[in-house]
Protein backbone atom coordinates (compact mmCIF):
# COMPACT_ATOMS: atom_id res chain seq x y z
CA UNK A 1 0.00 0.00 0.00
CA UNK A 2 1.23 3.48 -1.25
CA UNK A 3 0.05 6.24 0.81
CA UNK A 4 0.40 9.99 -0.73
CA UNK A 5 0.42 12.67 1.55
CA UNK A 6 -0.36 16.44 0.95
CA UNK A 7 0.19 19.21 2.65
CA UNK A 8 -1.04 22.85 2.14
CA UNK A 9 -1.81 24.19 5.65
CA UNK A 10 0.32 27.46 5.07
CA UNK A 11 3.02 28.42 2.81
CA UNK A 12 4.22 25.23 1.84
CA UNK A 13 3.41 22.76 -0.98
CA UNK A 14 4.58 19.63 0.31
CA UNK A 15 3.73 15.96 -1.39
CA UNK A 16 5.39 12.36 -0.37
CA UNK A 17 4.55 9.24 -0.48
CA UNK A 18 5.40 6.23 1.75
CA UNK A 19 5.60 2.28 2.02
CA UNK A 20 3.46 0.30 4.11
CA UNK A 21 5.83 0.18 6.58
CA UNK A 22 6.25 4.37 6.90
CA UNK A 23 9.37 4.36 5.19
CA UNK A 24 9.29 7.71 3.21
CA UNK A 25 9.81 6.65 -0.77
CA UNK A 26 9.96 10.12 -2.17
CA UNK A 27 8.94 13.67 -0.71
CA UNK A 28 8.90 17.52 -2.78
CA UNK A 29 8.15 20.61 -0.91
CA UNK A 30 8.28 23.77 -2.50
CA UNK A 31 8.60 26.93 -0.16
CA UNK A 32 7.16 30.15 -0.82
CA UNK A 33 9.13 31.99 1.08
CA UNK A 34 10.43 34.48 -1.35
CA UNK A 35 6.93 35.43 -2.25
CA UNK A 36 5.82 36.57 1.39
CA UNK A 37 9.64 37.72 2.14
CA UNK A 38 8.88 41.54 1.07
CA UNK A 39 5.74 41.67 3.27
CA UNK A 40 7.13 39.88 6.58
CA UNK A 41 4.50 37.23 7.00
CA UNK A 42 2.09 35.00 5.52
CA UNK A 43 -0.46 36.48 2.49
CA UNK A 44 -2.98 34.20 2.85
CA UNK A 45 -4.71 34.72 -1.02
CA UNK A 46 -1.17 34.75 -2.52
CA UNK A 47 -0.30 31.32 -0.16
CA UNK A 48 -3.85 29.97 -1.81
CA UNK A 49 -2.54 31.20 -5.62
CA UNK A 50 0.86 28.94 -5.69
CA UNK A 51 -0.66 25.81 -3.89
CA UNK A 52 -3.07 25.82 -7.05
CA UNK A 53 0.09 26.86 -9.38
CA UNK A 54 2.59 23.91 -7.76
CA UNK A 55 0.57 20.91 -6.77
CA UNK A 56 -0.29 19.14 -10.09
CA UNK A 57 2.96 20.06 -11.58
CA UNK A 58 5.19 18.60 -8.27
CA UNK A 59 2.29 15.48 -8.29
CA UNK A 60 3.94 14.85 -12.31
CA UNK A 61 7.53 14.97 -11.02
CA UNK A 62 6.85 13.08 -7.95
CA UNK A 63 5.22 10.41 -9.29
CA UNK A 64 7.38 10.51 -12.64
CA UNK A 65 10.82 10.00 -11.08
CA UNK A 66 9.45 7.24 -8.88
CA UNK A 67 7.66 5.55 -11.99
CA UNK A 68 4.56 4.97 -10.52
CA UNK A 69 1.21 6.35 -11.51
CA UNK A 70 -1.79 7.31 -9.80
CA UNK A 71 -3.45 3.89 -9.95
CA UNK A 72 -0.38 3.06 -7.54
CA UNK A 73 -1.50 4.86 -4.59
CA UNK A 74 -3.87 3.42 -2.35
CA UNK A 75 -4.51 5.92 -0.25
CA UNK A 76 -4.22 9.94 0.14
CA UNK A 77 -3.83 11.87 2.83
CA UNK A 78 -4.53 15.50 3.05
CA UNK A 79 -3.95 17.99 5.70
CA UNK A 80 -7.44 18.95 6.93
CA UNK A 81 -6.25 21.63 9.83
CA UNK A 82 -5.04 23.76 11.80
CA UNK A 83 -4.01 26.41 8.62
CA UNK A 84 -5.26 29.07 6.64
CA UNK A 85 -8.74 28.02 5.19
CA UNK A 86 -7.95 28.82 1.33
CA UNK A 87 -4.52 26.77 1.35
CA UNK A 88 -6.30 24.04 3.06
CA UNK A 89 -9.11 24.34 0.41
CA UNK A 90 -6.95 23.76 -2.11
CA UNK A 91 -5.30 20.87 -0.69
CA UNK A 92 -8.40 19.32 0.62
CA UNK A 93 -9.61 19.80 -2.93
CA UNK A 94 -7.26 18.21 -5.33
CA UNK A 95 -7.26 15.39 -2.87
CA UNK A 96 -10.24 14.45 -3.12
CA UNK A 97 -10.77 15.25 -6.95
CA UNK A 98 -7.97 12.23 -7.36
CA UNK A 99 -9.08 10.13 -5.49
CA UNK A 100 -12.67 10.42 -6.52
CA UNK A 101 -11.56 10.04 -9.81
CA UNK A 102 -9.11 7.15 -9.55
CA UNK A 103 -11.55 5.43 -6.60
CA UNK A 104 -8.77 5.93 -4.41
CA UNK A 105 -9.96 6.61 -0.33
CA UNK A 106 -9.09 10.07 1.22
CA UNK A 107 -7.95 10.41 4.69
CA UNK A 108 -8.20 13.57 6.59
CA UNK A 109 -5.12 13.96 9.09
CA UNK A 110 -4.59 16.26 11.67
CA UNK A 111 -1.09 18.76 11.09
CA UNK A 112 -0.38 18.74 14.44
CA UNK A 113 -0.67 14.96 15.44
CA UNK A 114 1.77 14.69 11.75
CA UNK A 115 4.26 17.38 13.27
CA UNK A 116 4.06 15.07 17.00
CA UNK A 117 4.71 11.38 15.16
CA UNK A 118 7.60 12.61 12.69
CA UNK A 119 10.34 11.78 14.59
CA UNK A 120 9.16 7.79 14.56
CA UNK A 121 9.64 8.21 10.13
CA UNK A 122 13.30 8.30 11.18
CA UNK A 123 13.42 6.90 14.60
CA UNK A 124 12.19 3.33 14.08
CA UNK A 125 12.69 2.40 17.68
CA UNK A 126 10.39 5.59 19.15
CA UNK A 127 6.89 4.84 20.06
CA UNK A 128 4.76 6.07 22.65
CA UNK A 129 4.34 7.10 26.00
CA UNK A 130 6.40 10.05 25.59
CA UNK A 131 6.34 13.77 26.09
CA UNK A 132 5.52 15.44 23.62
CA UNK A 133 7.12 19.32 22.63
CA UNK A 134 5.35 20.84 19.77
CA UNK A 135 7.02 24.50 18.66
CA UNK A 136 5.86 25.66 15.09
CA UNK A 137 5.14 29.05 13.95
CA UNK A 138 1.67 28.61 14.90
CA UNK A 139 1.41 27.00 18.10
CA UNK A 140 3.34 25.91 21.49
CA UNK A 141 2.05 22.90 22.96
CA UNK A 142 3.32 20.30 25.64
CA UNK A 143 1.01 17.28 25.79
CA UNK A 144 1.91 13.58 26.78
CA UNK A 145 1.15 10.69 24.64
CA UNK A 146 -0.13 7.72 26.21
CA UNK A 147 0.54 3.86 24.50
CA UNK A 148 -2.41 3.85 22.50
CA UNK A 149 -1.66 7.15 20.99
CA UNK A 150 -4.08 9.38 22.62
CA UNK A 151 -2.74 12.81 23.10
CA UNK A 152 -3.50 14.75 26.49
CA UNK A 153 -2.48 18.34 26.00
CA UNK A 154 -0.72 19.67 29.30
CA UNK A 155 0.28 23.24 28.51
CA UNK A 156 -0.37 25.74 25.62
CA UNK A 157 0.44 29.19 25.26
CA UNK A 158 -1.81 32.03 26.49
CA UNK A 159 -0.19 34.26 23.73
CA UNK A 160 2.67 34.31 20.73
CA UNK A 161 3.90 30.96 19.96
CA UNK A 162 7.86 30.46 20.14
CA UNK A 163 8.40 30.41 16.33
CA UNK A 164 6.04 33.46 16.00
CA UNK A 165 8.71 35.54 18.58
CA UNK A 166 11.57 34.28 16.38
CA UNK A 167 10.08 35.77 13.15
CA UNK A 168 8.66 39.04 14.67
CA UNK A 169 12.22 40.05 16.44
CA UNK A 170 13.62 38.81 13.73
CA UNK A 171 11.95 41.01 11.53
CA UNK A 172 12.69 44.13 13.84
CA UNK A 173 15.88 43.24 13.32
CA UNK A 174 15.85 43.69 10.11
CA UNK A 175 16.55 40.31 9.46
CA UNK A 176 14.48 38.70 6.37
CA UNK A 177 11.64 35.50 7.45
CA UNK A 178 11.56 33.10 8.51
CA UNK A 179 13.34 34.88 11.39
CA UNK A 180 14.15 31.37 13.58
CA UNK A 181 17.07 30.11 11.55
CA UNK A 182 18.23 33.48 10.58
CA UNK A 183 18.12 34.58 14.58
CA UNK A 184 20.18 31.18 15.51
CA UNK A 185 22.64 31.98 12.56
CA UNK A 186 23.52 35.32 14.14
CA UNK A 187 23.58 33.96 17.88
CA UNK A 188 26.83 31.79 16.80
CA UNK A 189 28.45 35.01 15.78
CA UNK A 190 27.65 36.33 19.27
CA UNK A 191 30.82 36.70 21.57
CA UNK A 192 30.26 39.05 24.36
CA UNK A 193 26.74 38.84 25.49
CA UNK A 194 25.22 41.72 27.66
CA UNK A 195 21.86 41.38 27.24
CA UNK A 196 19.62 39.67 29.40
CA UNK A 197 15.81 38.98 28.41
CA UNK A 198 13.56 36.91 30.96
CA UNK A 199 12.46 33.39 30.77
CA UNK A 200 8.59 33.83 30.80
CA UNK A 201 6.66 31.94 33.29
CA UNK A 202 10.11 29.64 34.04
CA UNK A 203 9.08 29.70 37.93
CA UNK A 204 5.12 28.53 37.33
CA UNK A 205 3.65 25.84 38.23
CA UNK A 206 1.70 25.74 35.15
CA UNK A 207 2.62 23.90 32.07
CA UNK A 208 1.48 27.15 29.90
CA UNK A 209 4.14 29.21 27.83
CA UNK A 210 3.80 32.95 27.43
CA UNK A 211 5.70 34.90 24.62
CA UNK A 212 4.16 37.78 24.60
CA UNK A 213 6.33 39.86 27.27
CA UNK A 214 9.40 38.46 26.36
CA UNK A 215 8.64 39.89 23.15
CA UNK A 216 7.75 43.15 24.21
CA UNK A 217 10.67 43.05 25.71
CA UNK A 218 12.84 42.26 22.86
CA UNK A 219 11.06 45.04 20.77
CA UNK A 220 11.95 47.25 23.72
CA UNK A 221 15.37 47.04 23.82
CA UNK A 222 15.75 46.92 19.85
CA UNK A 223 13.98 50.03 20.06
CA UNK A 224 16.64 51.44 22.01
CA UNK A 225 20.13 50.12 20.71
CA UNK A 226 22.04 50.80 17.91
CA UNK A 227 21.65 48.27 15.61
CA UNK A 228 25.26 47.20 15.04
CA UNK A 229 26.21 43.74 13.76
CA UNK A 230 27.46 43.11 17.35
CA UNK A 231 24.57 44.59 19.05
CA UNK A 232 22.28 42.02 16.50
CA UNK A 233 24.10 39.19 16.91
CA UNK A 234 24.14 39.63 21.23
CA UNK A 235 20.09 39.96 20.95
CA UNK A 236 19.89 37.28 18.83
CA UNK A 237 21.72 35.22 20.98
CA UNK A 238 20.07 36.22 24.40
CA UNK A 239 16.27 35.85 22.44
CA UNK A 240 17.16 31.99 21.26
CA UNK A 241 18.40 31.08 24.54
CA UNK A 242 15.62 32.64 26.79
CA UNK A 243 13.55 30.60 24.06
CA UNK A 244 15.37 27.71 24.53
CA UNK A 245 15.54 27.34 28.29
CA UNK A 246 11.70 28.22 28.52
CA UNK A 247 11.14 25.61 26.37
CA UNK A 248 13.42 23.05 28.20
CA UNK A 249 12.32 23.77 31.62
CA UNK A 250 8.59 23.31 30.92
CA UNK A 251 9.58 19.81 29.14
CA UNK A 252 11.93 18.79 32.03
CA UNK A 253 9.73 19.38 34.41
CA UNK A 254 6.44 17.63 32.72
CA UNK A 255 8.84 14.52 31.98
CA UNK A 256 9.76 14.55 35.96
CA UNK A 257 6.50 14.89 37.20
CA UNK A 258 4.96 12.22 34.98
CA UNK A 259 7.41 9.85 34.91
CA UNK A 260 7.79 9.73 30.88
CA UNK A 261 11.37 9.82 30.21
CA UNK A 262 10.89 9.84 26.55
CA UNK A 263 10.56 13.79 25.21
CA UNK A 264 9.80 14.54 21.46
CA UNK A 265 10.45 17.69 20.24
CA UNK A 266 8.74 18.49 16.98
CA UNK A 267 7.75 21.40 14.23
CA UNK A 268 9.94 24.42 12.65
CA UNK A 269 11.40 25.75 16.39
CA UNK A 270 12.71 22.14 16.28
CA UNK A 271 15.26 22.86 13.59
CA UNK A 272 16.98 25.29 15.73
CA UNK A 273 20.77 23.61 16.69
CA UNK A 274 20.95 25.19 20.29
CA UNK A 275 17.39 23.30 21.11
CA UNK A 276 18.77 19.84 19.69
CA UNK A 277 21.72 20.82 21.42
CA UNK A 278 20.85 21.54 25.03
CA UNK A 279 18.22 18.62 24.88
CA UNK A 280 20.63 16.29 24.28
CA UNK A 281 22.75 17.42 27.17
CA UNK A 282 20.01 16.42 29.16
CA UNK A 283 20.35 12.63 30.96
CA UNK A 284 17.76 11.86 32.59
CA UNK A 285 15.71 12.35 29.45
CA UNK A 286 16.14 10.68 26.09
CA UNK A 287 15.16 13.78 23.12
CA UNK A 288 14.03 12.42 20.18
CA UNK A 289 13.90 15.49 17.30
CA UNK A 290 12.29 14.59 13.29
CA UNK A 291 15.10 14.90 10.88
CA UNK A 292 15.77 18.24 9.79
CA UNK A 293 14.19 18.41 6.64
CA UNK A 294 10.83 17.18 8.09
CA UNK A 295 10.77 19.94 11.05
CA UNK A 296 9.20 22.25 8.91
CA UNK A 297 5.95 21.14 6.88
CA UNK A 298 6.14 18.62 4.71
CA UNK A 299 3.68 15.97 3.17
CA UNK A 300 6.08 13.26 4.23
CA UNK A 301 4.92 13.82 7.81
CA UNK A 302 1.29 13.81 6.91
CA UNK A 303 1.79 10.50 4.37
CA UNK A 304 3.10 8.89 8.02
CA UNK A 305 0.61 10.16 10.50
CA UNK A 306 -2.09 8.88 7.40
CA UNK A 307 -0.87 5.48 7.47
CA UNK A 308 -0.93 5.31 11.35
CA UNK A 309 -4.39 6.19 11.52
CA UNK A 310 -5.66 4.31 8.59
CA UNK A 311 -4.18 1.35 10.71
CA UNK A 312 -5.99 2.38 13.86
CA UNK A 313 -9.06 3.82 12.74
CA UNK A 314 -11.67 2.86 10.24
CA UNK A 315 -12.43 4.98 7.17
CA UNK A 316 -14.28 5.20 4.12
CA UNK A 317 -14.33 6.53 1.05
CA UNK A 318 -15.76 9.63 2.66
CA UNK A 319 -15.33 12.77 0.34
CA UNK A 320 -17.35 14.69 2.27
CA UNK A 321 -14.63 16.03 5.18
CA UNK A 322 -14.26 19.69 5.09
CA UNK A 323 -10.92 21.53 6.46
CA UNK A 324 -10.67 22.83 9.30
CA UNK A 325 -8.65 26.22 10.17
CA UNK A 326 -8.87 25.97 13.81
CA UNK A 327 -8.56 22.28 14.49
CA UNK A 328 -6.93 21.34 17.75
CA UNK A 329 -5.12 18.62 19.09
N1 LIG B 1 16.48 26.87 12.96
C1 LIG B 1 15.38 27.43 13.47
N2 LIG B 1 15.43 28.03 14.69
C2 LIG B 1 14.32 28.57 15.23
N3 LIG B 1 13.13 28.61 14.61
C3 LIG B 1 13.04 28.05 13.40
C4 LIG B 1 14.15 27.42 12.77
N4 LIG B 1 13.73 26.95 11.55
C5 LIG B 1 12.41 27.28 11.44
N5 LIG B 1 12.01 27.94 12.54
C6 LIG B 1 10.68 28.52 12.80
O1 LIG B 1 9.69 27.56 12.57
C7 LIG B 1 8.46 28.21 12.21
C8 LIG B 1 7.81 27.47 11.05
O2 LIG B 1 7.50 26.18 11.49
P1 LIG B 1 6.33 25.32 10.84
O3 LIG B 1 6.54 25.30 9.36
O4 LIG B 1 6.21 24.03 11.52
O5 LIG B 1 5.15 26.27 11.33
P2 LIG B 1 3.75 26.53 10.74
O6 LIG B 1 3.34 25.41 9.88
O7 LIG B 1 3.81 27.91 10.20
O8 LIG B 1 2.86 26.49 12.04
P3 LIG B 1 1.94 25.27 12.54
O9 LIG B 1 2.67 24.01 12.29
O10 LIG B 1 1.77 25.57 13.98
O11 LIG B 1 0.67 25.40 11.76
C9 LIG B 1 8.82 29.66 11.90
O12 LIG B 1 8.37 30.46 12.98
C10 LIG B 1 10.35 29.65 11.83
O13 LIG B 1 10.95 30.87 12.23
MG1 LIG C 1 3.55 23.20 10.74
Amino acid sequence: MITLGIESSCDDTGLAIVNPNGKVLDHITSSQHEIHAQYGGIVPELASRDHVKKFIPLLSILLERNSLSIKDIHLIAFTNGPGLLGPLLVGASLSKALGWSNNIPTLEVNHLEAHIYSPMMTEENLKPPFISLLVSGGHTILSSVDLNFNIQTLGTTLDDSAGECFDKIARKLGLSYPGGPQISKRAESSFDNNFVFPRPMIKSNSYDFSFSGLKTHAINIVNQTELTNKNINNISFELQNAIVETLISKSRKASNELGISNIVITGGVSANKKLRDEFSLIKECNAYFPDIKFSTDNGAMIAYAGLLKSKTHKFTKNYKIKPNPSLTL
